[in-house]
């Protein structure tokens, strides 16, 4: 039917026909919503261009402060008395938002394991946006439930777990799996040693004095994590890492062998966030084995490596692992967030499980309106699991692993034109797709190091990342974007030297 809703009366509408209550109050989805979309997204995607332009490079060439007044003046008063209509708003504010970020698409953009994603991906998340599914009843995503539990099943296959067996859930990130794999730990440890220690104290075991095993270069999400889960910092042991950064297996097992509490929990990395190290899975798979520990590995990084059939067995081992951090935002190219949590055997998600009158009655899920409460931290929950399964189909495999190949030859070509130079100085060879290394500057190498990173940032030349190793700064290129070609990487290199050579002289 043709009705001009910006005229009609309400009665003239039809089934889900929408009544222009207030200007840029349209909804994204019923009957007349994709019409109602369609043209804010082309309002959309040509700020964005327009944007991207303005910057005209990695990141927006300003100082933080020229930045945030930018900012504020695009935004105005935020919360307007009278809104300026979705046109408007949507052009001014996606230009300033894409004027004045840093753009993981652009090849000089290499700081962080912060993935440009890919357009399918994000036109994907456009369509789960509109319908909102929440994950945490049956009614609010009749279909994202089966595609969550499809996907977690398919990544439960690429980890080696036995599908039929396994189990997990989209999170927010790494963080919050590692939370997840490192609770579950502790409500295990907690059934494992009751009435060996004194009773559990309801905060998170404090009585029972759980140790927690990663390695020096783990990502410190465990010790905060620690520290969210009552265990306290204190209670994570750093075990020596090789002049790799991998786990030293030897050092773990005398680490266990001299815990004074109970181990509880050893979580392994695949992939450090720096040198991307890969701990011996099958050496810590052992250990765990022997002294019954939780083995939770931290694949938030390197998981994206099961993506390649030829990287892949970097990981061997890691289906050893009770559980499992995947992050699909780093080395999956998608949108955040796309974090995996996976367990080997789902029996052992059961402390996460809630029956809920208003979520999911008993007589529902008799009756087959299984929802996913029981599997997440959290209640109302994104269908982020869509955009991935939109990801895996058009590109498959093969098509993702071929991304994850490329990224790790870039790494391996920067590593090799780093060495090469004179004025650089390579940390290590990379494992995955990060290179660290420095400039090697005259005098005061930490300050001509951490001040050459923020002058490409301040002149919008080149986001590169910075970190500290062996105690001294050095600079990083996490290299995710496939397109990018050796001649960029070529020109970065040669920016970093520029900006080492004018902060040194
Ligand atoms: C090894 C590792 N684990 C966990 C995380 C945390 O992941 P997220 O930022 O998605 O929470 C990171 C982040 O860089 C990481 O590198």
């Amino acid at each position: 039917m043709s009705v001009d809703v910006n005229t009609a009366p309400p009665a003239a509408l039809g089934h889900g026909e929408q009544w222009p209550l207030v200007p840029g109050a349209e909804l994204a989805a019923g009957p007349s919503g994709p019409a109602r979309l369609s043209p804010l997204i082309g309002t959309a995607v040509e700020a964005l261009a327009a944007g991207i332009a303005e910057r005209g490079g990695p990141a927006p060439a300003r100082a933080p402060e020229e930045l945030a007044e930018r900012v504020r003046d695009a935004l105005g008063w935020v919360l307007p008395d009278t809104g300026t209509g979705s046109h408007e708003a949507l052009d001014r504010l996606s230009r300033m938002l894409a004027a004045g970020s840093v753009d993981p698409a652009d090849p000089a953009c290499a700081a962080h394991l912060h993935c440009p994603p890919l357009a399918v991906a994000v036109a994907a998340e456009v369509v789960s946006a509109a319908l909102n599914p929440s994950l945490d009843s049956w009614d609010q995503a009749p279909a994202a439930t089966t595609v969550e539990t499809e996907v977690i099943a398919a990544l439960a296959r690429l980890t080696g777990y036995r599908p039929d067996r396994a189990a997990g859930v989209l999170t927010g990130g790494g963080t919050e799996s590692n939370l997840m794999g490192m609770a579950l730990a502790r409500d295990a440890a907690l059934r494992q040693h009751a009435g060996t220690e004194p009773a559990y104290d309801g905060v998170g075991g404090a009585g029972y004095r759980l140790r927690i095993f990663c390695s020096a270069a783990a990502h410190f999400s465990v010790q905060r994590n620690a520290a969210l889960l009552g265990l306290g910092e204190a209670s994570v042991t750093a075990v020596p890492v090789d002049d790799r950064h991998r786990m030293d297996p030897a050092a773990l097992a005398r680490a266990l062998e001299q815990c004074t509490g109970i181990p509880a929990m050893i979580v392994a990395t695949a992939g450090t966030t720096d040198l991307g190290a890969i701990d011996p899975l099958p050496e810590i798979a052992e250990i765990a084995a022997e002294y019954r520990v939780w083995l939770h590995t931290d694949g938030a990084y390197g998981g994206g490596a099961l993506l390649s059939g030829a990287l892949a067995p970097l990981l061997d081992g890691i289906e050893r692992s009770d559980s499992v951090a995947l992050d699909l935002h780093k080395l999956g190219w998608q949108p955040i967030a796309s974090g995996v949590f996976l367990a080997a055997d789902g029996n052992t998600l059961e402390p996460l499980a809630r029956r809920v009158a208003y979520l999911n009655p008993a007589d529902d899920e008799d009756a087959g309106y299984d929802g996913l409460l029981g599997r997440s931290l959290r209640t109302t929950r994104r269908a982020d699991a869509f955009k991935i399964a939109v990801t895996m189909r058009a590109l498959g495999r093969s098509g993702l692993g071929e991304l994850v190949e490329r990224c790790h030859a870039l790494a391996r070509y920067a590593a090799e034109q780093i060495e090469a130079h004179p004025a650089l100085e390579l940390a290590a060879h990379p494992t995955l797709t990060t290179v660290a290394f420095r400039y090697r500057a005259f005098g005061r190498p930490d300050r001509v190091n951490a001040e050459l990173r923020r002058r490409l940032l301040r002149s919008g030349r080149a986001v590169v990342g910075r970190t500290e190793l062996f105690g001294a700064v050095w600079l990083k290129l996490t290299l995710l974007n496939p397109h990018a070609s050796e001649t960029d990487i070529d020109a970065v290199i040669n920016e970093i030297v520029m900006a080492g050579t004018e902060e040194d002289g």
